[in-house]
């Protein structure tokens, strides 16, 4: 990884105008997408188990580095990463490996190739709820007209909400930060936006920011009631 990541070029100034009626919107109209065939698949695959116990997400894992990490902060719990991008999961899976054959690797760890949004669809379907969903330097989507692909302002957002857990958000644009924490405020979660000191890099995204001298924001929506 470089120490030259580039900062986010967009043209909003800060949250996007329209971010309130188009998260009223998606609360009040059911999303009508049909989840892929290769995303049901990948579900079924892990369904039963994550039904079976508490479970945490690391949603868009990438290279899964963070969730080896967190299946060490979180041991009684699985901790499921899911990725669309084959080639960073193999990384992971590989590495996976290697620890496996050193008798290193944790056993409550899964890494998933799954779109998220069918991921999240067919969680609300199953009725599924998790103890914490991590979203770790999310794709930022920074043009204005791209607002809807951000997951607070995604259709898929009441199912990632009925999932449930605590919503830790990450990310190197305030402004993301931001609009994520208002949409929690929305929908009644707590969610207080604050700097990150960096003291151990969680994600090799986190490690390539910081190097780059990026102030990283972070946004923990508490579960509701709480
Ligand atoms: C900027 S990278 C961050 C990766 C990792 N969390 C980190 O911090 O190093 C965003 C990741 O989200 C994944 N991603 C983006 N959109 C996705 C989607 N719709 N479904 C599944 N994964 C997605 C990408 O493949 C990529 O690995």
């Amino acid at each position: 990884m470089f120490a030259n990541s580039r900062s986010i070029a967009t043209r909003q100034v800060g949250p996007h105008p329209r971010l309130k009626e188009i998260v009223a919107r998606h609360l009040r109209e059911p999303y009508r997408r049909a989840p892929s065939a290769a995303g049901r698949h990948a579900f079924d695959s892990i369904a039963a188990r994550l039904a079976a116990a508490p479970f945490v997400l690391d949603a868009g894992c990438g290279t899964g580095a963070s969730t080896l990490a967190l299946a060490r902060e979180f041991p009684d719990s699985l901790v499921l990463g899911v990725d669309k991008s084959i080639t960073r999961l193999g990384v992971s899976q590989r590495a996976f490996e290697h620890r496996a054959r050193a008798g290193a690797a944790p056993d409550n760890m899964h890494l998933l190739h799954c779109e998220l949004v069918d991921f999240w669809q067919l969680a609300a379907e199953a009725k599924l709820r998790c103890t914490y969903q991590f979203l770790l330097y999310p794709n930022p989507w920074p043009k204005p007209e791209h607002m809807m692909r951000r997951w607070h302002a995604h259709p898929v957002l009441p199912a990632v909400l009925a999932l449930g857990g605590a919503i830790e958000l990450r990310t190197n644009w305030r402004i993301y930060a931001e609009e994520f924490a208002q949409t929690m405020a929305w929908v009644g979660r707590k969610a207080p936006l604050e700097q990150m000191p960096l003291t151990q890099p969680l994600t090799p995204f986190e490690r390539k920011y910081a190097a780059s001298g990026h102030a990283l924001w972070r946004c923990i929506a508490q579960s509701p009631g709480r």
